[in-house]
């Protein structure tokens, strides 16, 4: 039988790589082979873990780009992890349908938008193919509801691809992102 694709986005902070070492965290106590891997280009913490913004951490294989994928894997894993795929190319949608027709679960985590409000687009491809799309919320930074679906950047340096955490961005709702950008 096919695998499973299991999509989980949100804005940061919104519980996405903490969801993603839970289901981690089945496989291990049911004793399952797994193999999890994250960017090298997220060296926020530690180039070998995928940490969570509650210090929580899992250990998983460094990459450069989705080609490395593959070849890393030994054929009997149950399921792959992927932690912030907004960094990796688009072609990871290629090697992660070849991944759920060959039979295994893949769990991916990642941005959908970037603060900019821009769909990172090998997110959204990977959405398409997800039989299951899990979207988190986080508390909104400015109004404290729990309606937080975009990142906002309080910094004004660097692009749309720039690693950080609490002293660059801050995650806020809808009507909150408009207001901030108004001030502008
Ligand atoms: P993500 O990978 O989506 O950035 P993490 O799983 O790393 O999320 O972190 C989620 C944790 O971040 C929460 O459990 C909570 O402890 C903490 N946190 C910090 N700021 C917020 C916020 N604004 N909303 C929700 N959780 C937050
Ligand atoms: P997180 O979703 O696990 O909190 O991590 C998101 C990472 O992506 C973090 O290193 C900051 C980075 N980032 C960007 O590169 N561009 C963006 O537009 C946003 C919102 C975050
Ligand atoms: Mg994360
Ligand atoms: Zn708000």
């Amino acid at each position: 039988a096919t695998g499973n694709l299991v999509v989980i986005v949100g804005p940061m902070y919104s519980g996405k790589t903490s969801e993603l070492i839970s289901f981690i965290e089945i496989y291990t106590l049911g004793k399952k082979k797994i193999k999890v891997f994250k960017p090298l280009l997220d060296k926020r913490y530690n180039e070998t873990y995928i940490v969570s913004h509650s210090n929580t951490s899992v250990k998983a294989i460094p990459i450069n780009n989705s080609a490395e994928i593959l070849p890393q894997l030994e054929g009997d894993e149950k399921a792959v992890f992927i932690d912030e795929i907004q960094f990796l190319d688009e072609p990871l949608r290629e090697v992660v349908v070849e991944m759920i027709n060959s039979g295994k679960d893949v769990y991916c985590a990642g941005l959908d938008l970037s603060y900019k409000n821009n769909p990172f687009k090998v997110t959204s491809l990977l959405m398409a193919h997800a039989d299951t799309v899990i979207k988190k919320k986080a508390v909104c930074h400015e109004c404290g509801e729990y309606r937080g679906t975009i990142s906002y950047k309080i910094v004004e340096n660097g692009g749309e691809i720039d690693v950080g955490g609490f002293e660059k961005y801050i995650a806020v709702c809808r009507d909150c992102y408009l207001k901030l950008n108004e001030k502008k």
